[in-house]
């Protein structure tokens, strides 16, 4: 017998990708959350009702095109739904990125309470740890991260190297931190928070309206939540019922910001000498926008930026391969998240004006491509036609190109690009992109054979291990045509 926990998440992976196939790609685009603020209300003013009242309210959350790219927002909202083996009616009311009006909402049950004991066990290895937020004095909410032995608040003399582990769209931080600590183990120090959102407060209410214990790590009373946009840098919707934002905006990058001023806080961790960021799939699309926008490295410590399978990358111009989209058809394809066009999260405008390519191509980043991350292996995630537009529908291809782009861009003149998924598309000269040659062009990309979509295997390859483990620089060369 399968365990609850697996079958629900198979479950959501059919949820999610018969949802998401069956959107048109404008459908699927990325939207903002204007309703963000009232979310946020509504949470507040249902923890003050249900305290007040002691029972429980629900509230109505616009939860549809406030989210983004369909198949996240599905995908939490199927999942509500599998662990309470309630009718599929409410996954389509709550999963509305199928519909286009944000005022036919869902349903959002919440609780001031909703976590009282019986939290599930932390994955082998790891404690739960409440991380308060770094430069968020007005907020007392808080992010669930799983942690090892040696990230304690006192800090630890014996920690040079830090892993700051991302989870994807499944938003399973507890997964993902098994599979970072099956290779870093205890040398150092390794945290993931979680990001959690209104369709896991929805869960939680759920197994608590059934008397279950809390299915996840949320603890609505007391934790930040975002909408699926938190892959992309954007602000936080609410705090805890019990501990609101009071103003603060809280970006899902200001996390990373916070745990790395952390970490690299010479009285606690005197000796920490590298943080390495690390995520999969869209944890992967977040490490690589963090690659972009974060900030320089504190002094004394070295970042490097580990992208397993990403499903998009941002792209700093206009280039795209011929051929699977006519961007005539995707007027969006070059906006936000895939470009710097149109609106941009509150923390992206403010780190717009530091960004430059020459300083990007100069970080340390490591991209990794599963050669068999394609999507007749798993059609989940981004399948917008700006996702598309950057390699077609198989992930992998869309992790080539952007390295091809990347290294025409810079000029690198590497022999090897010409064995990857859609060269000769990609120099068919398109919208006059320009040629920028760096003086330090230090991005690495490697192909991990035989692997999909999945991040334990791809931590555990070969490539895997020396992204994040070796501590000099990771080259590869590719010497024939990528599998396909
Ligand atoms: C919560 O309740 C307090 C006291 O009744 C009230 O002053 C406050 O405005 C309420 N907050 C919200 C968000 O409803
Ligand atoms: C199913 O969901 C509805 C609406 O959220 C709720 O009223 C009902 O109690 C739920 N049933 C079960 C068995 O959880
Ligand atoms: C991280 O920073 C917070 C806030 O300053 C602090 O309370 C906590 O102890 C720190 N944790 C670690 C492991 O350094
Ligand atoms: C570093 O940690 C110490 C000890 O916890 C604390 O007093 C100090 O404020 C921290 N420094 C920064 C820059 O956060
Ligand atoms: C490359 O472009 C041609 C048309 O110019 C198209 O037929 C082909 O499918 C494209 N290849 C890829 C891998 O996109």
């Amino acid at each position: 017998m399968l365990p609850a926990r697996l079958w629900s998440t198979l479950l959501v992976s059919v949820v999610a990708a018969l949802t998401t196939s069956a959107l048109p790609a404008e459908k699927r685009g990325v939207l903002y959350p204007e309703e963000a603020v009232a979310i946020e209300l509504l949470i507040r003013q249902a923890g003050n009702q249900t305290a007040a009242t002691s029972s429980r309210l629900t509230t109505t959350v616009a939860s549809s095109s406030s989210t983004n790219s369909g198949s996240g927002t599905s995908t939490r909202s199927a999942s509500s739904t599998s662990t309470n083996s309630n009718s599929s009616t409410s996954t389509k009311s709550t999963s509305s990125t199928s519909s286009p009006n944000p005022s036919s909402s869902g349903v959002l049950r919440t609780s001031a309470q909703a976590s009282g004991g019986g939290l599930p066990a932390p994955p082998s290895g790891s404690r739960l740890t409440q991380h308060t937020i770094n430069g968020k004095p007005g907020t007392t909410a808080t992010v669930p991260i799983f942690a090892n032995k040696n990230y304690i608040g006192s800090g630890s003399n014996g920690a040079s190297s830090a892993w700051i582990g991302l989870h994807g769209r499944l938003k399973n931080g507890n997964q993902l931190f098994s599979d970072l600590y099956n290779v870093v183990g205890d040398q150092g120090v390794a945290v993931v928070p979680n990001f959690y959102g209104p369709s896991d407060v929805q869960t939680v209410q759920n197994a608590q309206n059934q008397g279950k214990p809390n299915p996840i790590w949320l603890q609505p009373d007391r934790n930040v939540i975002w909408n699926d946009d938190w892959r992309y840098g954007a602000d936080a919707v609410a705090g805890g019922t019990s501990r609101p934002l009071n103003g603060e905006s809280v970006s899902s990058l200001e996390i990373l910001d916070s745990l790395i001023k952390n970490l690299s806080n010479k009285s606690r961790y005197p000796n920490m000498a590298r943080i390495t960021v690390v995520g999969h799939s869209a944890g992967a699309a977040l490490v690589d926008i963090y690659s972009h926008f974060g900030p320089n490295a504190p002094s004394g410590i070295k970042i490097r930026y580990v992208e397993a399978n990403t499903p998009t990358s941002y792209m700093v111009d206009s280039r795209r391969p011929v051929g699977p989209i006519d961007l005539a058809k995707c007027p969006n394809y070059n906006n936000w998240p895939y470009g710097p066009g149109g609106a941009k999260p509150r923390y992206i405008n403010n780190a717009m004006s530091s960004w430059s390519f020459q300083r990007t191509c100069s970080r340390d980043v490591v991209r990794l491509s599963g050669t068999k991350d394609t999507y007749q292996a798993d059609s989940g995630g981004d399948q917008s036609c700006m996702s598309w537009a950057q390699g077609g529908p198989d992930r992998t291809n869309r992790g080539q190109a952007a390295w091809v782009i990347d290294n025409l861009r810079a000029n690198t003149k590497r022999t090897d690009l010409r064995y990857y998924a859609s060269y000769q598309n990609i120099t068919t000269y398109q919208g006059g992109v320009p040629v920028q040659e760096v003086p330090t062009f230090r991005k690495t990309f490697a192909l991990v054979y035989g692997v999909a979509h999945v991040a334990g295997q791809m931590f555990a390859s070969d490539y895997g291990r020396q992204a994040l483990l070796k501590t000099t620089p990771i080259s590869y060369t590719q010497t024939e045509p990528a599998p396909y």
